[in-house]
């Protein structure tokens, strides 16, 4: 029988670690994942969140060790991607009769949708009493789905917070003061880089709601839960979401024979010398959503790609299409594209199309050498670095 934690008086974690999951959507989770539900033991008892349909076993032993599951009377379904709402068709076999809520009509369509389930709608202001505490919700659309809200608990204090500040992170602990705190940041920032970026003015309308709210607990449904590092959290949250960038560069190249690893280099140094951190990415060797997580609050990006069959490489081409769905407009990030050939041109070129696509300031034409790049070339290359810094200073 797998344990259930109480992370408050009569509220206990109930969710699914999945030590082995290596991927979410195509974006790499190393440290695993979690699917966090909470179940709440007042008059009515209550679960927010479900997990994902193969740990629904691992999450209704937990739940029963705290109570049978029949009793079970409402069920908070904060956002319906099926890591959250996958177990509730067997959490409604036991109890049949257990009313779902959900933010409306979005979550409600969605839930309709997927299960054939009848729910009902709340919107952002609503309340729902279950005995001793009165559940408020709070709608956050887009983050991470147009379904999303988070649920507060004011008795508690405790923000029951869904896929926002959740973290890809599977761990025996479950609070933020009990992992390493380096690495906690870095799953939370990776976690937003590969799955809220896009929707940055949404993650501060939900960061807006948040704030007026007095709370002693986040309570993800992914991950560690926040109780220490709040403020740290949200903090991180407003930079992120209003897409602050910092004073270093990202470079990130596919080659064949060198010559566009070459390039990569001296651009690298190029930027080191100008005093601006820089680094460099093999993308066959670096999994995108590594890239992305270095990339999201660099102001200089640089791809390069040789030529292969008259197109990019096919790495290079991926890549661009993955960080053309998250990286937002932002007119203060500076682009670069380079590359090198053997006949003509095309891998670099569609190199600078697909930044231009991803809305990035390209102040320089892209940079492209036949062959082997000279030693004249890769100074000139320094050159062009430089150029491209000096427009980062006006942006
Ligand atoms: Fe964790 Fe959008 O689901």
């Amino acid at each position: 029988m797998l344990n259930a934690i109480e992370i408050s008086p009569d509220i206990w974690w109930v969710g699914g670690i999945d030590w082995n999951e290596r991927s979410f959507h195509g974006y790499s989770t190393e440290r695993g994942i979690t699917y966090n539900a909470y179940l709440i033991m007042d008059e009515k008892v209550t679960l927010i969140d479900t997990a994902k349909a193969t740990f629904s076993d691992e999450f209704m032993q937990r739940i029963s060790q705290v109570v049978d599951p029949s009793k079970i009377e409402v069920i908070v379904a904060n956002h319906v991607e099926m890591d959250h709402s996958g177990s509730i068709p067997v959490i409604l076999k036991h109890a049949p009769n257990a009313k779902i809520y959900a933010s409306g009509p979005a979550g409600v369509n969605e839930l309709r949708a997927h299960f054939g389930i009848e729910v009902e709608g709340v919107k952002t202001g609503d309340t729902l009493s279950i005995g001793k505490r009165t559940l408020s919700f709070v709608q956050t659309p887009m983050v991470h789905w147009p379904d999303n809200m988070v649920t507060y608990c004011p008795e508690d204090k405790i923000l029951f917070s869904n896929d926002c500040f959740g973290q890809h992170f599977a761990t025996t602990k479950r609070f933020d003061d009990e992992v390493d705190r380096c690495e906690l940041f870095r799953q939370a920032k990776k976690y937003y880089a590969n799955i809220v970026l896009p929707y940055g003015p949404q993650a501060q309308n939900a960061l807006k709601a948040v704030k007026g709210l007095d709370i002693k607990m986040i309570a993800t449904s992914h991950g560690i839960i926040w109780r220490s590092y709040i403020k740290e959290i949200i903090e991180k949250y407003d930079a992120w979401s209003t897409y602050q960038v910092e004073e270093k560069a990202v470079v990130a190249f596919d080659s064949m024979w060198h010559s566009t690893e070459l390039m990569a280099r001296e651009i690298t140094d190029a930027f080191i010398a100008e005093g601006i951190p820089a680094t460099l990415f093999d993308i066959k060797a670096t999994h995108v959503s590594d890239m992305i997580l270095e990339m999201m609050d660099a102001r200089y990006v640089a791809v390069g790609s040789p030529t292969l069959n008259s197109n990019m490489l096919p790495t290079v081409a991926g890549f661009l299409a993955y960080m053309r769905g998250l990286m937002p407009r932002n007119p203060q990030r500076i682009g670069l594209a380079f590359g090198s050939y053997g006949w003509a041109p095309l891998g670099p070129k569609q190199v600078y199309e697909g930044l231009e696509q991803c809305k990035f300031n390209l102040p320089v034409p892209v940079i492209a050498h036949q062959w082997i790049p000279t030693a004249d070339d890769l100074s000139e290359l320094q050159a062009q670095v430089r150029r491209v810094i000096e427009e980062g200073k006006e942006a």
